[in-house]
């Protein structure tokens, strides 16, 4: 018998907008209208930030039917809920950050514009033999399922998502790295002709994030091929991305067109921009303040009410054991 017991990010937070009044407001959220060129992420949301309506217009499709459709929705794993609302999918798939479109949040009409097919993707460096795998044959192999999951954005908006996808586990095991593989570095497609923020040049394009093998090992990490139920649309990393649950969102790298195995640990997108802001293992802590604000609370999208944020966002017993004995390391930023 499978015994299912309640995970302990499961956690009652009884100071969130409840489910229904949430529902109710079917609101989209405004652009940030924050200037960022050069400056980094956002910043926080404010009291009444969220309260920036436009009408209710869902994201436009490009009218491609996505190769593997017909796999979702996924049965979805009980033993990764969140005892918050889950957060309206219009507002999920409508206020994004995705840089290589704009560094406002209202670039899904612009993201739809990047080709999701053909897409491979490359595992190479530290590997028994480099390798370019289709998506549509990679997705198609993997054991898929549903997880809901917690996302804290470093600007302290946050969000509940049922993502549709599989353990990283089985990615590092498809890759086959060698025994001296310490990091995966990953990388977002370069196409500047499709996406204007490319060709902004003070970034430093392409987007690259990375974690450790082991903490790609760990269960909570999770490879993203679906979103409510459906393949995962361009604004939010199609047609892969990760979830990193309990790190800051900006390591949830979009569109990944590689992963290469190194001994080198990987210079992030941002961290290569702003290094005292952003760094490496950017971990969710409320106790560690971002050098320009506070990270104690978090605005929910689509909630009324600052709530609480967690240690490790929710996630401490998952993954607290991988940073132990990492004194001197910058661990929450
Ligand atoms: N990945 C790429 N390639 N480009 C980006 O700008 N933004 C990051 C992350 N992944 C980003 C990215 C940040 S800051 C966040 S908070 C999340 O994506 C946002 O994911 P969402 O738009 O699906 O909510």
């Amino acid at each position: 018998m499978q015994i299912h017991k309640k995970p302990r990010w499961a956690l009652s937070e009884n100071d969130v907008t409840p489910e229904t009044v949430f529902r109710g407001r079917r609101a989209l959220l405004k652009a940030a209208g924050y200037g960022v060129l050069g400056a980094g992420l956002a910043g926080p949301a404010h009291a009444g930030f969220f309260d920036n309506l436009l009408g209710n217009s869902g994201p436009t499709s490009d009218g491609e039917v996505d190769p593997t459709a017909d796999l979702y929705p996924v049965g979805r794993n009980d033993d990764y809920q969140v005892m918050r609302p889950i957060t309206d999918e219009k507002l999920a798939t409508t206020y994004n950050n995705f840089y290589e479109f704009g560094s406002n949040k209202s670039i899904y009409q612009a993201a739809q514009k990047l080709p999701i097919r053909p897409w491979t993707v490359t595992f190479d460096g530290m590997v028994e033999a480099e390798k370019t795998v289709d998506i549509d044959t990679l997705i198609r192999e993997m054991p898929l399922e549903e997880r809901v999951y917690r996302h804290r954005c470093v600007e302290t908006w946050s969000m509940v998502v049922p993502w549709t996808g599989f353990q990283m586990s089985e990615l590092v095991k498809l890759a086959k790295p060698t025994s001296d593989a310490r990091y995966v570095r990953m990388e977002t497609f370069m196409e500047p002709d499709i996406a204007p923020g490319q060709r902004q040049s003070w970034y430093p394009w392409p987007y690259v994030e990375g974690v450790t093998v082991e903490e790609a090992m760990n269960p909570l990490a999770f490879m993203v091929t679906g979103i409510y139920g459906k393949p995962i649309e361009e604004q939010n990393g199609a047609p892969l991305r990760i979830a990193l649950p309990w790190k800051y969102g900006f390591k949830s790298i979009k569109s990944i067109v590689r992963f290469t195995f190194t001994d080198e640990r990987p210079v992030s997108f941002w961290e290569q921009l702003i290094p005292n802001e952003y760094g490496f293992w950017a971990n969710v802590n409320p106790e560690v303040a971002h050098p320009r604000w506070s990270q104690a609370m978090e605005e929910p999208l689509g909630g009324n009410a600052r709530i609480p944020t967690l240690l490790y966002n929710g996630y401490e017993e998952e993954v607290a054991s991988l940073y132990q004995n990492k004194e001197g390391e910058k661990l929450y930023y």
